[in-house]
């Protein structure tokens, strides 16, 4: 049955406000999204709506083409649909009519006005024969979420190529900035304006890939962390996917996104059901405004750690594949003396795996590195009062292992030709219960037989040609869900466990896998120079929280630069702290710095890891400043680093953000480890081991402090604590 009249519902929560109307005919239709338009009532919230359509202009259709969250064809849409598919060929442009619509679970009225809830609309096409539900949310944290689920309710099957979800931004909005990047070097910010068109990114990876848009922003010219209004989108999937924003001829400009599905990969059969990735939409006034919104949705998962971050000290650059016990013992003991509470054994320690040509499958340990089992280093470790980690890369496989011998038709393949291979290695095919079981039981047999608190989840190839052996059909979506499957089998196998997100680095960090993982590896690139931009825009989505973020060797292994401890171990120090370094090689002043720095860490971890993110937008290119402030504003740490050399002497003030106007608030400049080579101190600077001067934040804010003199790539913590 029809409705007999639109229902809207005005949704309102941190600073936000989303208004949508259930037409009659037709899907939901987002009335407004952005900043709280304060309390309305069905009277004015029906006036909004007749205030929000498009009058028809010329040549074009005679109705006003009002656009759902699911953009509709049949309404004269000619921007790109909702859902493309077909059944042979009909069926390919729907109608929807609402049947039903709930609010967190109760029937929705004709208005409705509340705090955060969940909107959940059930429409069908008959003569087409589909059936939808579209969910629609706003939390506490202000985030949009948005998804539907698409039933073939035919005697014929029908083939979904398509289906995005979006949200309307107004067209004072015209400046883009989402993030490209590469190996080493995820997450590089990418500016243009919105012209008429699309602006498309599409992952094809499999995996999210180093190049993910990972939030594609559109907002008013000029925006930037602190100031602008800006609407972002994520696309929560871990496999293939889109982000786009369109900009069409009538002046109508949407943002989106949602799964990229291969030729023929969804096939739906009567009765079936696909179901999209949620689509995430964040407001705010600047930047900053936007990423706390993640932050705090994220932070607010009943999953979410809650205990301090172990700092971590993960083998890999130390040893790479030379797995020998007596060094990892001995590693283990000059970790365990700097203050580090988890220690993970990486790659290597498994089947015949002595390099990365062989054994990957074969998660059993290997008898000739390791004759007594992991048990010696794990009690070892365990001793010294640290948690165990272990390195498992579940979803991979190396022809030259016994799984692939005795099990070659689990390699996902397009037919009986094998895809090119990447790292040496294929992908499994995790959607065959018969595979899944298997690599479930291997990695429950050792994850029951040691104490281990802690998987590094790894992913190392791009999908290729990513089918089902013998049908030869795409794979990537199901192997998706079946990734997402394992990950959640294995944790409530073992209660407390905590997953690493890593894939080549940082190419897998979306929050789709983050409903199912604790931590992310930002990067296989540690040269701090590079890290600052790669971790900079990592927290447009994640928290710092769930960041590994480590100090290794003085020449960094990718790129070969040289850097200052103070200023590896700086860049490391607000995500979750990490060593990845020979320590038998560091001198004894660097240990004695990274000791400081890992209980400096410790001390004010609980703040970094609660607290208000904040980038300056400093118009220094050479010089950057972040910070975390406290929810409460009564304190704050502050990190500026020189990133360059400028073409003048001094940066001028540091304008510190985030700061309540009305509290002063006593500033000291925090050396760790000793101050940093170089530094010239200004004025106002306390004496080593004096307190800092106490201002008005309302002055540090707005007049700041004259910046410091520092060397390029140095950098040095500034602590500002309420007085009062
Ligand atoms: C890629 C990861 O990003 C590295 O940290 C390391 O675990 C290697 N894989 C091991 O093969």
């Amino acid at each position: 049955m029809p409705l007999p009249s639109p229902l809207r519902v005005h949704l309102r929560s941190a600073g936000v406000s989303l208004v949508v109307e259930v037409p009659v005919r037709g899907l939901p239709v987002v009335l407004h999204w952005g900043d709280d338009l304060g309390a309305l009532d069905a009277a004015t919230a029906s006036t909004l709506s007749l205030a929000r359509v498009a009058q028809p202009m010329p040549n074009q259709v005679d109705e006003p083409v009002r656009v759902a969250v699911l953009p509709e064809h049949h309404t004269g849409w000619v921007g790109r649909p909702g859902i493309s598919g077909s059944r042979a060929g009909t069926a390919w442009t729907p109608l929807f009519t609402v049947t039903g619509a709930t609010l967190d679970g109760q029937e929705l009225g004709e208005w409705r006005e509340q705090g955060p809830g969940s909107l959940a609309v059930e429409a069908v096409d008959e003569d087409a024969g589909l059936a939808l539900r579209l969910e629609l949310e706003l939390s506490a944290a202000g985030l949009v979420r948005a998804r539907a689920a698409l039933t073939n309710t035919a005697p014929e099957a029908y083939q979904l190529d398509d289906l995005v979800l979006s949200l309307p931004v107004p067209q004072r909005a015209r400046e883009l900035l989402d993030l490209a990047g590469r190996w080493g070097k995820e997450r590089t910010p990418q500016r243009r304006e919105l012209q008429v068109g699309t602006h498309l990114r599409e992952g094809r990876h499999g995996r999210t890939g180093p190049d993910a848009a990972t939030v594609l922003h559109l907002g008013v010219p000029g925006f930037g962390f602190a100031e602008g209004e800006v609407w972002g989108v994520h696309t929560g999937w871990s496999g293939n996917h889109t982000h786009y924003a369109e900009r069409v001829f009538t002046g109508e400009q949407l943002v989106g996104g949602g799964e990229l599905l291969l030729p023929g990969e969804v096939r739906l059969g009567t009765g079936e059901t696909y179901t999209s990735s949620w689509l995430h939409g964040s407001h705010g006034h600047g930047l900053d405004a936007v990423a706390r919104r993640f932050h705090r949705e994220l932070r607010a998962r009943p999953q979410h750690p809650r205990r301090p971050r172990p700092v971590t000290l993960n083998v890999w650059e130390a040893v790479y594949f030379d797995h020998d016990l007596d060094r990892l013992r001995d590693l283990a003991d000059r970790a365990a003396r700097l203050g580090v509470e988890r220690f993970v054994l990486d790659d290597g320690w498994f089947g015949a795996r002595r390099d990365d040509s062989a054994g990957l499958g074969d998660w059993v340990v290997s008898p000739d590195v390791w004759p007594d089992g992991l048990h010696p280093l794990v009690d070892h470790v365990r001793g010294l009062g640290m948690e165990f980690g272990l390195w498992f890369e579940p979803e991979m496989v190396n022809l030259d292992s016994d799984l692939a011998r005795a099990h070659p038709e689990w390699v996902l393949a397009p037919g009986k030709r094998l895809p090119v291979t990447s790292r040496r290695q294929h992908v499994l095919d995790l959607t065959d219960e018969g595979c899944w079981t298997h690599v479930r039981d291997q990695m429950t047999a050792v994850l029951s037989e040691y104490p281990i608190a802690y998987v590094k989840w790894d992913h190392n190839r791009d999908l290729v040609e990513a089918a089902h052996r013998g049908t030869g059909r795409p794979a990537v979506h199901e192997q998706t869900l079946a990734t997402y499957r394992l990950m959640a089998d294995l944790k409530q196998r073992h209660p407390g466990l905590e997953i690493e997100s890593c894939s080549s680095g940082g190419l897998r960090i979306d929050l789709g896998v983050l409903q199912h993982t604790d931590r992310v590896w930002v990067s296989d690139c540690i040269d701090p120079f590079e890290r600052r931009q790669i971790q900079r825009w990592t927290t447009q989505l994640v928290p710092p929280e769930l960041m590994g973020t480590h100090v290794a060797s003085g020449r960094n292994h990718t790129t070969g630069r040289v850097h200052d401890l103070s200023f590896r171990a700086g860049t490391a120090f607000f995500g979750h702290l990490g060593l990845e370094w020979d320590l038998a090689r560091a001198t004894e002043q660097e240990l004695a710095e990274l000791t400081a720095w890992i209980a400096a860490h410790k001390e004010h971890r609980s703040l970094l890891h609660s607290g208000d993110l904040v980038r300056a937008d400093f118009p220094d290119a050479t010089v950057e400043l972040h910070g975390v402030v406290a929810p409460d504003g009564s304190r704050a740490l502050y990190q500026l680093a020189s990133v360059g050399r400028s073409e003048v002497s001094l940066p001028g003030a540091l304008l510190l953000p985030g700061l309540d106007a009305a509290r002063r608030y006593r500033v000291t400049p925090r050396l760790v480890g000793g101050p940093p080579h170089g530094l010239v101190r200004p004025a106002w600077w306390p004496a080593d081991g004096e307190e800092g001067p106490v201002l008005p934040g309302a002055v540090l804010t707005r007049a700041g402090l004259q910046a410091p003199g520092l060397l390029p790539e140095q950098a040095v913590l500034v602590e500002v604590t309420a007085t009062a």
